[in-house]
């Protein structure tokens, strides 16, 4: 089935998050004055099980999603994930399994995901450098760690792998060459974000981002590189190819270019909330229509309402007026 929104936008990728914890502080999504000790995170209670996150993505995949990708706060802190991944893989008519980390955890778990039958694999890493990386994320965990993890989901054939790496003015713009020199002649895809305006506690400001031109710039001058055709319509990262036959590496640009025309992105949250745009400062209870035991199809005609009418595009309309909105934070929609 083909559901489309009120901009012809099919339902095409749900993101689900498992967690609303993480190892991490990033300043730019979990800063540690707001997520300090006293920052109080959902009670198991009111996650949703597996089996209810089960329930939802079959629906979900019977209303048209193709690809889903389990999200955190940090998923791999999620107790027994693989066996979430397990029945998740089991659903037929889904294309696409995977899992975004910050990979801190990766090395001793990257076995039994992949047996579990997750697909592929995507890894936060915003540094080379331990001071830099420890600035980026705010806690004391070694570079090498993540290196570790990434090494162990290629030896266990989740690879190719693709590495997210957010770029900040002032913090690691230095370090997307070395970042790029490192991932070269490997088969893993690296990709820089540009920092976005999530949520309401970063502080954000757009003299702070390191626009898609300046990156592109920035490896132009060490490498000869050239476009590449999109995957597949509505692929967020810009593709391109190091010339010297080195691999390629994309560019997510969504402050200064942005996607949201082909948004085909669904985003569900640990305690069952289900959000249409990653800026968006209201979500949908989900959770308490399935706790009301509410059937299969009361689910699918709920969600399949709020597609319906569904009109974000936060992106292409971001505004001196937008950013300040009371936005959905990062650490709960998954990026
Ligand atoms: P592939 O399936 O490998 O193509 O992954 P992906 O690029 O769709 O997923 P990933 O989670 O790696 O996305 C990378 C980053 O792009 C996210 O962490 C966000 O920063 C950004 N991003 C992804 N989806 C959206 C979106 O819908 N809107 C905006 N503004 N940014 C997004
Ligand atoms: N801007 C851009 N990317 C972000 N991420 C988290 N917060 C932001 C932000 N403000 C990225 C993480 C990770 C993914 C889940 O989202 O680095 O790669
Ligand atoms: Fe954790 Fe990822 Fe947020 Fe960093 S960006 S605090 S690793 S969820
Ligand atoms: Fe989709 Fe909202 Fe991102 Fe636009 S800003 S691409 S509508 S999630």
């Amino acid at each position: 089935m083909t559901i489309t929104d009120t901009q012809h936008r099919p339902l095409r990728d749900l993101r689900i998050s498992v967690t609303d914890r993480c190892n991490f502080r990033c300043p730019y999504c979990m800063p540690k004055e707001v997520y300090g000790r006293d920052w109080i995170f959902l009670p198991h209670g009111e996650l949703l099980s597996f089996e209810e996150i089960s329930q939802l993505a079959r629906i979900f995949v019977d209303l048209g999603v193709q690809k889903i990708r389990i999200t955190g706060g940090e998923p791999l802190l999620r107790r027994d994930l693989e066996r979430l991944i397990e029945m998740l893989a089991a659903i037929g008519g889904l294309c696409d399994l995977t899992l975004t980390t910050n990979g801190s955890l990766l090395a001793s778990k990257a076995h039994n995901l992949k047996s579990a039958g997750l697909q592929r694999i995507t890894v936060s890493l915003d540094a080379l450098d331990d001071e830099v990386f420890r600035a980026m994320n705010d806690v004391s965990i070694p570079v090498v760690r993540v290196l570790e993890g990434i090494d162990a989901a290629t030896d266990c054939g989740l690879a190719p792998i693709k590495i997210n790496m957010v770029v900040r003015r002032g913090m690691n713009e230095h370090c997307v060459t070395d970042l790029a020199r490192h991932f070269r002649h490997t088969g893993h895809i690296l990709r820089f974000i540009e920092y976005m305006d999530a949520g309401h506690t970063n502080g954000w400001r757009m003299e702070d981002v390191v626009t898609a031109a300046e990156i592109l710039a920035m490896i132009e001058s060490e490498w000869s590189v050239e476009p590449v055709q999109a995957n597949y319509r509505g692929e967020v990262a810009k593709r391109y190819r190091y010339r010297d036959g080195a691999g390629e590496f994309g560019i997510i640009a969504s402050v200064t270019q942005a996607f949201c025309g082909d948004c085909t992105r669904m985003r569900l949250t640990a305690d069952g909330q289900i959000y249409t745009c990653l800026f968006a400062t209201r979500g949908h209870d989900l959770r308490r229509l399935l706790r009301s035991g509410a059937c299969d199809a009361d689910i699918t005609a709920f969600v399949r309402a709020i597609w319906h009418r569904r009109t974000d595009r936060y992106s292409e309309i971001r505004s001196a007026a937008t950013i300040g909105l009371d936005k959905v934070e990062m650490s709960r929609v998954g990026g």
